[in-house]
């Protein structure tokens, strides 16, 4: 990543902080001698996600919800950028419990949004999803081309959209979304029945578990290093105005097939598993390629980690980090 130069008296607030992106996110921000505050409810996060973080003294560590806005407020105090990264993933949850969504994804991101305003906060980014572009049949996606929408989850990430939009046109407040990918990469959660599929391939490949696809396997995605994900999110803190009150594709600009990315990663492992094909799952987009085209030539993104690549580094660091070696 080019140098970012933030002045060393910056502050940045991260939500979702104890989750794989959020924590990555600080993780850097630290590194690059910044403070950094964090909030988290541990509906998903995880404790040794911000393990190594607590011992810096530039790190801030709260515990709570974003639904509640007197919270919201006191967190923005002092703050130069936000990235809120706290919400819900998982389509497959979403469809399961859709209420939860409106109240988590949408009053959250809402709390946020306003106290991040009220505070002068310079500006506020936030994460956003592919999930928007919905049955959308494009090859390639591209901003302002989206479908309709397939899940819960995919309605709380557009209604985000729609709400930085708003805080821009209507209050000049800096928003900039960004719709991730298929984000992988170092302390992404394994173990959970809603895990993405890399760390759930990774950790059935090394235990020789069976891997379950839903559909054929041909369904593809643009998976997206975390690395690229930092980069894109530090790039935003120094985007032009231009750039806001929109949304911008962040990915590598690849697209690869389940049943590929399942072939790369037992050769990086050097190790096979059963493979199991059951019923394709609702609300599930078919294929995802992004058009990364505007993030490049607007915020100067420039994703430096292939699918590969980063599967390498990934598979590494499960290797130092996590239990299913000890199972292997
Ligand atoms: N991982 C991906 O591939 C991907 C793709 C598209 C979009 N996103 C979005 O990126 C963001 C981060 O995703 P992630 O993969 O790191 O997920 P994650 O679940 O690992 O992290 C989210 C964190 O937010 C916390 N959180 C949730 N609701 C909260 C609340 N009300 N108050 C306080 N904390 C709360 C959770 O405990 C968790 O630690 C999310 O907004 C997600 O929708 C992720």
């Amino acid at each position: 990543m080019e140098s970012i130069n933030f002045d060393k008296d910056t502050m940045v607030l991260v939500t979702g902080v104890a989750g794989f992106i959020g924590s990555n996110i600080a993780d850097k921000c630290l590194r690059l001698g910044i403070h950094v505050r964090g909030i988290d409810n541990f509906s998903n996060g995880r404790k040794e996600n911000i393990e190594d973080l607590m011992c810096n003294r530039n790190f801030e560590f709260i515990e709570g919800d974003i639904c509640d806005y007197s919270l919201c407020n006191k967190i923005c105090k002092n703050v130069d950028y936000v990235f809120h990264e706290a919400a819900w993933g998982s389509v497959p949850k979403s469809v399961k419990q859709p209420l939860d969504y409106t109240t988590n994804n949408i009053l959250g991101m809402h709390n946020m949004l306003q106290a991040s305003y009220a505070n002068k906060v310079k500006v506020f980014i936030y994460a956003s999803s592919a999930s928007v572009y919905g049955d959308n049949t494009d090859k390639i996606k591209k901003v302002g081309f989206e479908g309709n929408l397939l899940s819960p989850y995919a309605l709380s990430k557009k209604t985000d959209e729609e709400l930085g939009k708003l805080y821009y046109n209507l209050y000049g407040f800096n928003t900039i979304g960004l719709r991730y990918f298929n984000v992988f990469g170092r302390k992404q959660n394994p173990y959970s029945e809603y895990s993405a599929v890399i760390p759930k391939f990774i950790k059935a490949i090394l235990n020789g578990e069976e891997i379950v696809i839903n559909g054929t396997g041909k369904q593809s995605r643009d998976f997206t290093y975390i690395d690229n994900v930092i980069e894109a999110n530090l790039k935003a803190c120094f985007a032009p105005e231009i750039a806001y009150g929109r949304a911008f594709n962040v990915a590598f600009g690849q697209s690869t097939s389940v049943n590929e990315l399942y072939e790369l990663l037992s050769t990086i492992l050097q190790k096979e598993t059963t493979v199991v094909y059951k019923s394709e799952r609702k609300g599930d987009i078919k294929n995802s390629l992004a058009d990364i085209s505007e993030t490049k030539s607007i915020l100067k993104y420039n994703p430096k980690y292939s699918l590969k690549d980063g599967l390498i580094k990934t598979v590494e660091w499960y290797y130092e980090n996590l239990k299913v070696i000890e199972h292997t």
